[in-house]
């Protein structure tokens, strides 16, 4: 694209395009405009080539540029654009509903389709609710979630996030979410001696809110926000046992975690528990066509089947014909180029090139799983003393995300808990974007070093 048409590009992005988590108005030199992609990488509008080192946005499992999901989208759209599922269905949604059925966990058989992660997790709660009602618990409606946890934007699914900083603008939010501790084992809480206190807390919670009173449990398998959280061994098994024990839905928000990010299928396979329902979205489609999916056990759809009962809820798009073509085309990627093998054989490559940053003194803590990783980033190694809210912003967004991105690398850089880095590529990857990774941390991280000094003072 000619300079000419950059700029004026450029300047219809600052003046028309409300980017989602951005501010408006500083596009004209900062926002990237990213054109195309190929495999693992993208290009800019100015013809740079980026490792895309976070799938999109935890979605581009299958990598891009990938015919056969796109002719799958063109072959439907012109078969059938558009039905709704709403009182009717289309073979498309049919038979990946059949699909999912097939590989998810345990008796998670029926699948209800949405537009995405926000979509999906709204649907649970509401699902839960509803469920509850029909078997005569009525007064159960709250949910238990984690602090720092993300779950979506929507009322309902901003209530179960525990990000404040996300919610405050739009509180009052929907009573009746309550949060517990998340697992970090870096920023363990002090009274903390035993990893056992995560699962009990969550316990605790039901029986000080009233147990007839919580309809469900919302968990990641690996926590995203607060920097790719992993629980500790025994941690889902022993949250199934109290579930089961108190009657509370246990819901494994797979937004992110499913599909292959964690090497396999489902984030609660990977990690030994079956859910009673599972929210998906994002890698479903590796980011093809908007889809997300909500699985349910046959014994939470129970009360809905041969009845008169409906589960009174939809979205217009949700289950379109489209998406479900390309999620069909993308899972026969996962097959037939046996992706999670892949991210099995080269888990262990990738987290050694991370762990080869910690002899940095600003590496805290590398944590994660499969092709899902956070780096912490610290003031002191030693002490791990954090960054204060405004040397994190500087950091994160005034300097490494600019710089990584400089260096053609794309990830995340977030400071809404402690600051972090996190990597997320396609599943695609293997050692040669490993190894492209760790030279541009290497170099980034050594020269934010630089800047945090002289933001601190400590030299001129
Ligand atoms: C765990 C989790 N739940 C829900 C969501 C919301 O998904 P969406 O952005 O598709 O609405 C996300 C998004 O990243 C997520 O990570």
């Amino acid at each position: 694209m000619t300079s000419s048409a950059n700029v004026e590009l450029a300047l219809q992005a600052d003046r028309h395009l409300w980017g989602h988590f951005s501010s408006l108005g500083r596009s004209i030199d900062g926002m990237p405009i990213i054109e195309r992609g190929e495999g693992c990488y993208i290009w800019d509008n100015h013809g740079k080539r980026f490792l895309d080192g976070l799938a999109g946005l935890y979605a581009t499992q299958v990598g891009y540029g990938r015919v056969e999901l796109a002719k799958a989208a063109g072959a439907q759209a012109e078969k059938l654009s558009f039905f709704p599922i709403w009182t009717y269905a289309h073979p498309m949604a049919i038979e990946l509903a059949a699909r999912l059925a097939s590989i998810s966990p345990g008796d998670l058989n029926r699948v209800f389709f949405t537009s995405g992660g926000s979509e999906a997790v709204e649907s649970a709660w509401k699902l839960a609710r509803q469920y509850f009602k029909l078997i005569g618990q009525p007064l159960r409606t709250k949910v238990i979630s984690r602090d720092l946890s993300y779950h979506g934007t929507s009322m309902g699914a901003l209530s179960i996030t525990g990000l404040a900083s996300v919610k405050g603008p739009f509180e009052p939010l929907v009573p009746g979410a309550v949060k517990v501790t998340n697992t970090n084992a870096y920023r363990k809480p002090e009274w903390v001696t035993d990893d056992s206190y995560f699962a009990e807390e969550i316990e605790q919670a039901i029986l000080r809110e009233g147990p007839e009173t919580i309809a469900a449990v919302f968990l990641e398998p690996v926590q995203n926000a607060g920097g790719c959280i992993t629980p500790p061994a025994g941690y889902f098994q022993r949250v199934r046992e109290i579930c089961d024990t108190h009657g509370v839905l246990l819901v494994s928000d797979e937004v992110i975690c499913a599909y292959g990010r964690l090497g396999a299928m489902f984030g609660s396979e990977r990690l030994g528990y079956v859910p009673d329902i599972i929210t998906s979205a994002k890698g479903l489609t590796s980011g093809y066509a908007p889809l997300g999916a909500m699985l349910v056990s046959d014994r939470i759809a129970e009360p809905f089947v041969d009845t008169d009962e409906q589960f009174l809820h939809g979205y217009t798009f949700a289950g379109h014909p489209v998406c479900c073509a390309v999620a069909l085309a993308n899972l026969d990627v996962f097959e037939s180029e046996d992706l999670l093998s892949n991210v099995n054989n080269n888990e262990a490559v990738f987290r050694a090139a991370l762990d080869d940053l910690s002899d940095l003194p600003i590496v805290g803590d590398v944590r994660g799983m499969g092709y899902f990783y956070g780096i912490e980033l610290v003031k002191d190694q030693a002490t791990k003393e954090t960054f204060s809210d405004d040397e994190a912003h500087h950091l994160l967004r005034g300097f490494l995300s600019h710089r990584m991105a400089e260096l053609g690398l794309i990830c995340r850089a977030d400071s809404r808990g402690d600051p972090v880095i996190q990597l997320a590529p396609p599943l695609i990857a293997g050692p040669a974007e490993f190894e492209r990774i760790n030279s541009v941390l290497r170099q980034a991280l050594t020269e934010a070093m630089a800047e945090s000094e002289k933001l601190s003072g400590r030299t001129p």
